[in-house]
């Protein structure tokens, strides 16, 4: 008998990355690659990151600290919570999956959009509950419809403010309303990943005040955006005491590596930093909504590193076209494409290799 698998895993498709800068130079013979497809940031990160890195080198023999004791004092500090009440992850991936082992059991409804961050379909479904999809309205979440499906089932409700990938946010004041209507047995996830970004005045600014009201919320963030450490594997959840020990239950024990510890630490302090990346993100939306609105496409205004817009052609072929030219960007339904904001040189790069791909395509020349 061959060995067997479980079946809520049957239907599930593995995670497939976008081939590596080193790949797609190797493949079309390209010195220079620039990749806007990760969100990722285009300043890297601080230089106190490096710094404190290089000074934990010699330990990386040594197990981390499976508490992340100094990383949790210096994020509460900085929220003005317990320690208690912080739990940093291996990215925010590993704490969606962490909720979704916590949480969910066979049969629980897990309300989220449509469309929005994958990973909140996949555990669902690995923990055999019920992917219960709302569409987007205007490409913004629906929150009215997100109330209207609350069952007796309903276990979890995601929320991503702003979303990935439209971009796009609700209010603080669209936020209260909705959570004074959900049961308080319902766990409300609040993903933040991409909050450093926003620009528009009416969103929730501190979010962390709504755990005074609301036990059952918890905010999700993740050093992997603003703050510029993806490949270190970093990110943290704020909740209640109750809930953050239990989620530390079902957590590897050292998932947040030595130089993850000491690098998040660092960001965190640098905000000159952030407000160098926030200042550059918000020039280079601005830039590339002008130059999509000379060409006649339509685009998505949003509220974080990334932009969605309609180019008119199958978006696969466009992702082809672009990649051989050196751009990586990420293809999404039908025609529409969805681009990380660059520095200014990249996104000028963009523009130019895109004009030059759409042109043969039949696209933007008379635009
Ligand atoms: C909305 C959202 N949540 C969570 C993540 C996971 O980020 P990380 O695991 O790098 O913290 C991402 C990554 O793109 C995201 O877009």
């Amino acid at each position: 008998m061959p060995v067997s698998f479980r079946k809520e895993i049957k239907d599930l498709v593995a995670y497939k990355p976008g081939k590596p800068i080193e790949d797609v130079k190797r493949e079309y013979g390209l010195s220079d690659v620039i990749k806007l497809a990760s969100n990722e940031n285009p300043l890297g990160a601080s230089p106190k990151v490096k710094e404190a890195m290089l000074k934990v080198m010699e330990e990386f023999s040594l197990y981390p600290d499976g508490n992340c004791t100094e990383l949790k004092e210096a994020i509460s500090k900085k929220y003005n919570v317990k320690p208690s009440e912080v739990l940093p992850s291996a990215g925010s991936d590993e704490m969606v999956d962490m909720i979704a082992k916590t949480f969910i059991n066979h049969g629980d409804e897990i309300i989220m959009a449509d469309i929005t961050f994958p990973r909140y379909m996949d555990t669902a479904r690995i923990m055999g509950g019920t992917p219960v999809l709302v569409p987007l309205k205007n490409w913004t979440y629906d929150l009215e419809g997100m109330l209207a499906k609350i069952t007796d089932k309903t276990k979890i409700i995601w929320l991503c403010n702003p979303n990935n990938p439209t971009g796009t946010m609700f209010s603080e004041k669209a936020l209260l309303d909705f959570l004074k209507q959900v049961p308080e047995n319902i766990l409300v996830i609040y993903d933040e990943a991409y909050n450093e970004f926003v620009t528009r005045d009416d969103y929730p600014k501190d979010s962390v005040q709504l755990l005074k009201d609301y036990p059952n919320v918890l905010i999700l963030k993740t050093f992997s955006k603003m703050y510029g450490l993806a490949s270190l594997r970093v990110g943290y959840t704020i909740a209640s005491e109750e809930i953050i020990s239990n989620i530390n239950k079902v957590r590897c024990p050292f998932d947040v590596n030595r130089f993850a510890q000491a690098a998040a630490i660092a960001a965190l302090e640098d905000q000159d930093f952030v407000k160098k990346c926030y200042d550059l993100n918000k020039r280079g939306k601005e830039y590339l909504y002008s130059e999509f609105e000379k060409l006649g496409y339509e685009y998505i205004p949003s509220e974080t590193n990334h932009i969605m817009a309609n180019v008119e052609k199958n978006s696969g072929e466009v992702f082809l076209e672009l990649q051989k030219r050196g751009v990586i960007i990420r293809p999404m339904m039908s025609t529409w494409i969805r681009v990380s904001i660059g520095t200014m040189p990249q996104n000028e790069t963009f523009i130019e290799k895109l004009k030059e791909v759409l042109a043969p395509l039949g696209g933007c020349e008379n635009k």
